[in-house]
């Protein structure tokens, strides 16, 4: 049995502005992340990925839903909530901006050391840093550099040591390779593989790039205008994507002359979040829409091989599928 780390129940966060126009970023995610597994989270920009990670890692207030750490509510619970910097962490799309450049990276790293495990001496302090920086790849002579003296991939590797250094279970890595290069992205991918393992890390993987969470994930949720409309085991979503959206994520990362069928072409752009279209919102790119779509917004229903489709036609395609491979 898969135990649950960390869930949502109908978590929403709906933007305002000063003009009173709203922007519904996650509408009613409900989801289980399990422990130790790479959850994925893919869709195109804008579609609310970076709004639920970061209510998960409580720095963004949910407008609705709960958040279940560990079974307890994180914005119920004082304890759970007091105790989330040392248990959840993320790491950022850009090392550029998220450290701090006047500090050198030493002080970068002690400086959640010094705020949460106040009863360690100096000596431990400096102990665990050096051990952090060995562990990420980079010696002890990093603790005297400043960001601007590193490459992107070492200032990234830089923020994984800062995001683990207090022993998170729980680590949300929000498009952390986007900003590299593809062959700096690897070597970070693997790194972040390899902590995993070494900490038992359970990670939320967020990216816009298909092919990259492809490789990380255990499982996949693919978001569309700030629902899941898809989730499932990687592999079989890879293998064969059933909802129109991801039908067309998957045939839009392939390259040119792959094997491809069921094609479809990506049509259409990603309508504004803050007048999404009625019933299914993904009504309006789809081939397969009829006047239903439009009206009635589908549920997330489960499908034999055990995946959620949020689709009016789910039945349908998946036994058309099924019908294919025979
Ligand atoms: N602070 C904010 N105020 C208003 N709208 C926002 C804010 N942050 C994000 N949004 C909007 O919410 C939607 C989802 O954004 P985001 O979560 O950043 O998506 P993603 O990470 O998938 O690119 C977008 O339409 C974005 O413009
Ligand atoms: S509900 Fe209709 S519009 Fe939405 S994905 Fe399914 S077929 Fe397409
Ligand atoms: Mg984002």
């Amino acid at each position: 049995m898969n135990n649950v780390l960390l869930q949502t129940k109908n978590l929403s966060k709906i933007y305002t502005d000063d003009r009173k126009s709203i922007v519904k970023a996650v509408n009613d995610i409900t989801l289980q992340i399990y422990q130790g597994e790479t959850f994925g989270l893919v869709g195109e920009s804008g579609c609310g990925k970076s709004t639920f990670g970061q209510m998960l890692v409580n720095l963004l207030e949910p407008t609705k839903g709960e958040i279940l750490f560990e079974g307890e509510d994180i914005f119920k619970s004082r304890r759970a909530r007091k105790e989330i910097p040392q248990k959840i962490q993320m790491i950022f799309q850009d090392p550029y901006s998220s450290l701090n450049p006047k500090r050198k990276i030493g002080w970068l790293l002690e400086e959640s050391l010094d705020i949460h495990r106040k009863n360690l001496s100096k000596e431990q302090r400096i102990k665990i840093v050096d051990e952090m920086l060995e562990l990420v790849g980079l010696d002890e002579s990093y603790k005297d550099r400043y960001p601007s003296q590193l490459s992107g991939g070492q200032r990234q590797r830089v923020s994984i040591a800062i995001a683990l250094i207090l022993k998170p279970k729980f680590v949300v890595c929000d498009e952390a390779v986007s900003a590299l290069d593809v062959s700096v992205q690897a070597q970070i991918l693997n790194l972040l593989h390899d902590l995993q393992e070494k900490f038992n890390l359970t990670y939320l993987f967020i990216s816009h790039n298909l092919n990259v969470v492809s490789y990380m994930s255990d499982r996949i949720g693919i978001m569309y205008l700030g629902s899941i409309v898809e989730l499932g085991d990687a592999v079989t979503l890879s293998k064969n994507p059933i909802h129109p959206y991801t039908k067309m994520l998957f045939s839009s990362s392939m390259n040119v002359g792959e094997a491809d069928s069921g094609k479809i072409q990506i049509t259409g752009e990603l309508p504004s979040p803050s007048n999404p279209p009625s019933g299914c919102t993904f009504h309006t790119r789809c081939a397969y829409c009829t006047e239903l779509c439009s009206s009635a917004r589908p549920e997330l229903q489960e499908l034999p091989d055990g995946r959620q489709i949020a689709c009016h036609y789910a039945q349908k395609f998946y036994q058309e599928s099924m019908e294919k491979k025979q």
